[in-house]
């Protein structure tokens, strides 16, 4: 099951209530949905990698499931942070990670950048899902 939001207790939360019925709890850092980022969840999350870090521990923290994670190559092309978010999410207990190779700019369109994928891949030892 899959879950969002950039509020650490809540997260919390929902990682503990999920994982009653869930294999595997995945976090979405990659969603770029207006409504989603102008809360800060998401995407958004791209633009501060401590923020992030401090959901992730909480998630991994309330759940003996495996903890997986979404992103995104980054916010924007002049934010491309998704080796950098890899190795945080790798450190901080994060089972594997699915990228979307676009920016959250891009939002759907455009091609994918398969080369920001093949950095990930070579960036961290967990599984690395396009
Ligand atoms: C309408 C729509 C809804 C999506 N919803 C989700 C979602 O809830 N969770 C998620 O992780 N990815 C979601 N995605 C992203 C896709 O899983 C995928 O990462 C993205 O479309 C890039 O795929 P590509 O690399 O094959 O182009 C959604 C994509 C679209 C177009």
């Amino acid at each position: 099951m899959q879950i969002f939001g950039s509020d650490e207790e809540t997260m919390g939360y929902a990682s503990k209530y999920i994982s009653k019925l869930a294999d595997i709890v995945d976090i979405n850092m990659g969603c770029p949905a207006p409504k989603v980022v102008k809360n800060g969840d998401g995407s958004k999350l791209l633009l501060d990698i401590k923020k992030a870090e401090n959901i992730i521990k909480a998630v991994i923290k309330n759940t003996d499931k495996p903890v997986t994670l979404k992103i995104r190559k980054g916010w924007d092309l002049n934010n491309i942070v998704a080796v950098e978010f890899a190795q945080m999410a790798e450190n901080a207990g994060i089972s594997a990670i699915t990228i979307h190779g676009r920016t959250r700019s891009e939002m759907y369109s455009g091609t994918v950048d398969l080369d920001i994928i093949k950095k990930v891949k070579a960036s961290v030892k967990i599984p690395v899902i396009r």
